[in-house]
């Protein structure tokens, strides 16, 4: 199958066109910095950027793969969840697109799409939905920390999520407070590759609470008491460093204990990992030591594919089309809460 997709949840705007299970072209372009001058992402500056590059990011996916319009066979799009009028503008342009060829149409959950991301790999990306085994699944974004079990493709329940900051907004709030610019996740694990891990002792929020829940707030808060009895940290840049790696550490071994708990009293022998907060060094590190520790199976998504992408919509829109899902009706709406257990 032919097929493009297009993916405007929230910061980017991404057209991918894939064939047949593989990504032929994945174009990206990211808002970061117009969104970097308000320390966070402004909704209606979002839609407004999406709008804007919506036509030249079609093009240029089109013009990667060498393909023209007319030979589409079908269109992808993400309906939720998302930004409300973020996630409109790439809908209405994808059932536009599918209107005007007359081709179906297919709405993806974007949870899901990073669900199955990491069976995606190599050049050009291809999916590998054969290797699939029954797993436990991390997604961890700037929104959402969820951890999932994948009992075979297409088949999962959701077994936890965060009940209030997810991973992502952990690290870049507390990236804030330290005075790093957005998002500050990446900068973050910047400098505490050069840090002490152990230098300063912060909680493991509901690291032994039996439930698969998150809960990152309270770390945040405790960091911005840290800093306000400790302010001298911030002056030099070791202490800064010390400091980038003691959060980092915190964060990742709350997401790495609950991930592998969850696995081993599952019984299952795979675990995967996806979303933005998935190109994190230590996380991808420490999952992995875990793993080998345990004899189970690691499958992280390509750091390319962490962050939001319409190739992961694409791969998953297909397989859902080939699988004999009906085609999304071409006047479907947004639903920027749509709830992952209930998406397939
Ligand atoms: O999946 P994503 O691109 O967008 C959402 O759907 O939210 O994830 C973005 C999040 C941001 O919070 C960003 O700081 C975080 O992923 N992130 C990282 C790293 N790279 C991106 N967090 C920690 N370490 C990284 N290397
Ligand atoms: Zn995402």
């Amino acid at each position: 199958m032919r097929l493009l997709a297009i993916e405007t949840s929230c910061d980017e705007t991404s057209a991918a066109v894939i064939h047949d299970g593989t990504v032929l072209s994945n174009i990206v372009s990211s808002q970061v910095d117009l969104h970097g001058e308000y320390g966070g992402v402004v909704p209606e500056l979002a839609t407004r950027e999406h709008l804007r590059n919506l036509p030249p990011v079609v093009t240029a996916a089109l013009e990667a793969a060498h393909w023209g319009s007319s030979e589409l066979e079908a269109v992808a799009g993400t309906q939720g969840p998302g930004l409300p009028n973020a996630l409109m503008a790439g809908l209405k342009a994808a059932q536009g697109l599918a209107f005007a060829l007359n081709v179906p149409f297919v709405g993806v959950h974007h949870h899901e799409a990073h669900l199955y991301s990491p069976w995606i790999s190599g050049s050009p990306p291809k999916a590998n939905f054969d290797a699939l085994q029954p797993n436990v699944s991390l997604i961890v974004s700037g929104g959402h920390t969820i951890l999932v079990h994948v009992r075979a493709e297409l088949d999962h329940i959701v077994l936890g999520s965060t009940l209030d900051d997810a991973a992502g907004e952990c690290f870049d709030k507390t990236a804030k407070l330290i005075g790093l610019p957005y998002p500050g996740g990446p900068e973050m694990d910047r400098l505490a590759a050069q840090g002490n891990p152990q230098a300063y002792d912060f909680p493991r929020p509901l690291l032994r609470d039996a439930t698969d829940d998150f809960s990152f707030a309270g770390l945040k808060t405790s960091v911005r008491y840290f800093l306000q009895k400790n302010r001298d940290i911030l002056e030099t840049e070791q202490s800064r460093r010390d400091l980038c790696a003691s959060v980092q550490a915190a964060i990742v071994e709350v997401l790495v204990v609950k991930t592998m708990r969850a696995a081993k009293r599952l019984g299952v022998r795979c675990v995967t990992a996806s979303g933005g907060v998935t190109c994190n060094s230590r996380l991808r590190h420490e999952l992995k030591a875990a793993c080998d520790r345990d004899y189970l199976t690691l499958r992280l998504a390509d750091r390319a594919l962490c962050t939001d992408n319409a190739g992961m919509i694409g791969i998953l829109g297909e397989r859902k089309l080939m699988q004999g899902n009906l085609a999304g009706a071409l006047d479907g709406e947004a639903r920027p809460t749509w709830n992952l257990t209930n998406s397939s």
